[in-house]
């Protein structure tokens, strides 16, 4: 028997909350098209983050900042056509929230209003704080983000491991301390110390979602397209590949060209 959509339990922040107080571990994944949404919602993934990872492996672009807004809105659209279940979660770009608090609302409202997107999250801590609080303050969930902040690669200058120091550390826990006190429904820990991750993890009631910061976290994330094996040159310690999907799409492609060649498709039984 089919389930009509409105008998869907649908993941809310409420029961992502009910999950950590339970202790059942959060699984989030990135998507960005239709058709993977679809597939990864079916699967009974908890969130998908529609990150501006985008930048990265949907657009060829070597860091996340020259992803737009606009392409931001695009991709959620296309996620949201897909979800019966699942808590969608979108990234506001670089140089749409940082610095200017009423820009980053309206930044974030046109991605709840133009997408049907569930949250929004963003990179930073004290930073951040006035950008965090006025979005919250219009009832727009807000998920944080510490550790490696992709969207300040020249800032840091690498993608290496942060808050292996104590100073950074410590700002680490204030940072994560004051979003959940603002009002964030979860923080992503991303390449930090396992060791931090936990800490975070018990110092904090809301969720945390680890990428790169160990098994105490709340729950985890990965890069779908990494997951999947079609990166084919990211190795990240973190990183587990259930799939090669590059070398097995190559497969079928080759396959494919070489019976259009040899005039073996399309057969009798492939024509009208
Ligand atoms: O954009 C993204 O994919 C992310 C994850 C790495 C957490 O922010």
């Amino acid at each position: 028997m089919s389930v009509a959509k409105k008998d869907i339990k649908k993941v809310t922040t409420h029961i992502l909350q009910g999950m950590k107080n339970r202790g059942e571990k959060i699984a989030m994944l990135t998507a960005y098209d239709y058709s993977m949404a679809r597939i990864f919602d079916a699967a009974g993934i908890d969130i998908i983050l529609v990150g501006d990872s985008a930048s990265n492996v949907m657009a060829g672009h070597e860091t996340t900042l020259p992803i737009t807004l606009d392409q931001m809105i695009y991709h959620a659209q296309s996620v949201i056509r897909a979800i019966d279940r699942c808590f969608v979660v979108v990234d506001l770009p670089f140089g749409t929230y940082q610095g200017d608090s009423k820009m980053a609302l309206k930044s974030a409202i046109r991605i709840m209003k133009e997408s049907g997107a569930h949250s929004v999250k963003l990179e930073g801590g004290a930073e951040v704080k006035d950008s965090i609080k006025r979005i919250l303050s219009a009832g727009i969930p807000v998920m944080g983000h510490l550790g490696l902040t992709p969207q300040s690669i020249y800032k840091f200058g690498t993608y290496t491991v942060r808050a292996k120091e104590e100073e950074e550390a410590a700002k680490l826990l204030q940072d994560a301390k004051m979003l959940q006190n603002l009002g964030c429904f979860g923080i992503v820990l991303e390449k930090i110390p396992a060791k931090l991750g936990k800490q975070v993890s018990e110092l904090i009631d809301i969720p945390t979602i680890g990428i790169g910061a160990g098994p105490d976290c709340d729950g985890q994330v990965l890069v779908s397209h990494d997951l999947l094996g079609i990166t084919k040159d990211f190795h990240p310690r973190f990183l587990r590949r259930y799939l090669e999907l590059f070398d097995a799409i190559k497969g079928a492609v080759e396959h494919y060209i070489s019976d259009v060649k040899a005039v073996d498709f399309p057969s009798d039984k492939e024509q009208y």
